[in-house]
């Protein structure tokens, strides 16, 4: 899939998010390393903590079909700005890529293009649990 498809698949997606509280609407679409592309959006609840991010919701969605590894995701909003993903979500990709590409696109559909090493230096992984000396 071209950049320009999968930035399109994640604009796609704005208009499924579930936001009656921020009213910030975000789309995302992850691709795997097999090309699978797997879509979310936000999805917001009355008790605020419960609210998954548009880029959970496409990396959930692609890890319950079996998908591991991921190239890139696209997340889309409808601000100039670029929206960078928050650090809940870069924990996420970090566990299962971190070499992976993260793609914003704002509502002119410019694209900034960030390695997620670069928006998560020194992430936690699994070999940081093996590194204590406690029982
Ligand atoms: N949000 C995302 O879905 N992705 C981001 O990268 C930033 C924030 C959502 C969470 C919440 O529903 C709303 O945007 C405001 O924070």
């Amino acid at each position: 899939m071209t950049t320009q498809e999968l930035c399109q698949k994640a604009v796609d997606m704005i208009k499924m998010a579930y936001a009656p509280y921020s009213h910030f609407r975000v789309g995302a679409a992850v691709e795997c390393d097999d090309g699978a592309v797997y879509t979310g959006c936000n999805i917001e609840n009355a008790a605020f903590t419960p609210t998954n991010c548009a880029e959970r919701t496409a990396i959930f969605k692609a890890v319950s079909e079996g998908h591991r590894r991921f190239r890139r995701i696209a997340v889309a909003a409808e601000t100039e700005d670029f929206t960078a993903p928050c650090g809940v979500c870069r924990q996420v990709m970090t566990e299962f890529s971190p070499d992976m590409d993260v793609l914003m696109v704002n509502r002119s559909g410019a694209v900034r293009t960030v390695p997620l090493r670069e928006l998560l230096p020194s992430g936690f992984d699994g070999a940081s649990l093996s590194n204590t000396t406690s029982e």
